[in-house]
């Protein structure tokens, strides 16, 4: 983990495939001191739910601390209803570093592409992008017809950076955890920030 300076960053889970990926993220940022706001969409709690041993009794800073440790209370976690366009995040005043939405649905990534802001994930990735700071959108769906493909050029095209939920297999992962792991990696990479999440490819063996 960096180590570094802490910082403020905005999570959005969104309801496609890959809730691993977006546990996986909130506890690096969090067990790196940052501070995170936090959205979800109806099926990203929905997928989430299904996914993972998660169920909305339970606060997800509680289930965050069962499957992470306290190492997630290095950080904070503010949570914010995905239909109050009130909240800090959606206004490009409020101090925030960047953003990643994890996993980023196709009907999510659409709408960033096509700046319509109709809840506070698509108004934050908004402003993310029009105050010209990191937004990752880690997107997932499979196979991709050309309405996709065609959106993640416009997004790329707006600045943010699109990191297709494929995790690489030459760390030779032994576990979800470890898939989880690289993907969260290269999106705290992609934010500006250091990490020991997975072991970096430095060449041939021999
Ligand atoms: C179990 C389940 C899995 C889904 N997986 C995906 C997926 O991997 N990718 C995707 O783009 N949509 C997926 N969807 C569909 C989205 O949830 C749906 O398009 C929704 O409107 C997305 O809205 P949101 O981006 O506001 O969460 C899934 C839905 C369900 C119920």
């Amino acid at each position: 983990m960096s180590g570094g300076t802490n910082k403020t960053f905005a999570v959005a889970i969104t309801g496609a495939s890959g809730a691993i990926y977006a546990v996986r993220t909130l506890r690096a940022l969090l067990a790196d001191g940052h501070h995170v706001h936090l959205a979800m969409s109806k099926y990203g709690r929905y997928v989430l739910h299904e996914e993972q041993d998660w169920s909305s009794d339970e606060s997800l800073l509680d289930f965050l601390r069962r499957v992470g440790g306290d190492e997630v209370d290095h950080g904070t976690l503010e949570e914010h209803s995905v239909n109050d366009l009130t909240r800090s995040i959606s206004s490009g005043s409020a101090p925030c570093d960047g953003m990643v939405v994890v996993p980023c649905s196709a009907k999510t990534l659409s709408a960033i592409a096509h700046g319509t802001s109709s809840n506070l994930i698509e108004r934050t990735a908004d402003v993310t992008l029009k105050e010209r700071r990191p937004l990752v959108l880690v997107v997932r769906e499979t196979p991709m017809n050309l309405i996709h493909l065609r959106n993640m050029v416009t997004v790329a095209e707006a600045g943010a950076s699109v990191l297709p939920a494929m995790p690489a297999f030459y760390q030779k992962p032994t576990s979800f955890e470890d898939l989880g792991d690289f993907i969260a990696g290269r999106a705290l990479g992609l934010l500006g920030l250091d990490h020991e999440l997975f072991t970096r490819w430095t060449g041939p063996r021999d």
